[in-house]
């Protein structure tokens, strides 16, 4: 791996802890203004001190972060579909990699679709984009989406990770499941989570300490953070099970107690 290419990846993956907390705000590409992300830069500043780094499209990238900012960006290159369209898994690379040199980010990220109608379409999409992120050192993060129709098993999830690892991804984005062991076990390369949905804090603390003890590189979570009533302690709780390996219980320590225990 050559120099360029490493120092990338160990922006997004912490070296001195091989994990990463990456905040996911790119939900917008095709849900349009999600809740909590309608006025993206009030969500985003206060949460950029915890996150290490940060997933968005160009379109918010410039509209909604100081161009100042040390935060690592993974550019959201792929899209091209809506929640109220035909078919979510009809995507392509939606933005250049000169684009993405000119934004100075630190990968891109782009979805593939296995076991959907385009799911060729979208595996030749990362393939090409990973031939020209090759060529500038820019590691590609595959985020594995899963129709509507598709379980996200151990054996579904593996195959899909595997495939974009051997594709040539340098970081691959799934859901957690049960066996999430033997999804990181087949994958060559490191292995974040999705938060998905929103659902309780405590809920969303043990997701994400269940995915690092079985294997998880990071998390790469987005509406369990900013849709919280609580989104700084919430980022600060998932980096403490992250990055230091605490404990739910410890983690759930940076979350207001609840009013009925007070
Ligand atoms: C979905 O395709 C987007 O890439 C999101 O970044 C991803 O789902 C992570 O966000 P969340 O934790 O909200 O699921």
């Amino acid at each position: 791996m050559d120099w360029g290419m490493k120092n990338r990846l160990s922006q997004v993956i912490k070296p001195e802890t091989g994990r990463t907390v990456m905040l996911a705000v790119d939900h917008g590409y095709f849900l349009g203004p999600t809740k909590g992300l309608e006025d993206a830069e009030k969500t985003i500043e206060p949460l950029l001190p915890f996150a290490d780094s940060l997933m968005l499209t160009r379109g918010l990238l410039r509209a909604s972060v100081c161009a100042c900012t040390s935060v690592p960006i993974v550019l959201r290159v792929s899209g091209g579909n809506s929640i109220v369209g035909e078919d979510l898994s009809n995507e392509g690379i939606t933005t250049s990699i000169r684009e993405a040199i000119r934004l100075n980010v630190a990968a891109v990220a782009l979805s593939i679709y296995i076991g959907s109608k385009y799911e060729h379409q979208t595996l030749m999409g990362l393939s090409t984009l990973i031939n020209e992120a090759q060529e500038y050192g820019i590691p590609v993060l595959a985020v594995t989406a899963v129709g509507k129709e598709m379980v996200r098993d151990a054996r579904y999830l593996s195959m899909a990770c595997r495939i974009a690892a051997e594709l040539g991804a340098q970081v691959v984005k799934t859901y957690y499941c049960d066996d999430f062991e033997k999804v990181v076990k087949s994958c060559p390369v490191p292995v974040v989570i999705a938060g998905g949905k929103k659902i309780a804090e405590l809920d969303a603390l043990k997701l994400a300490h269940s995915a690092i003890s079985r294997g998880a590189s990071g998390v790469d979570m987005g509406r369990n953070i900013f849709q919280s009533r609580y989104p700084v302690e919430m980022i600060q709780a998932v980096r403490a099970i992250v990055h230091e390996g605490a404990s739910v219980k410890k983690a759930a320590k940076f979350l207001p107690v609840p009013k009925k225990k007070r």
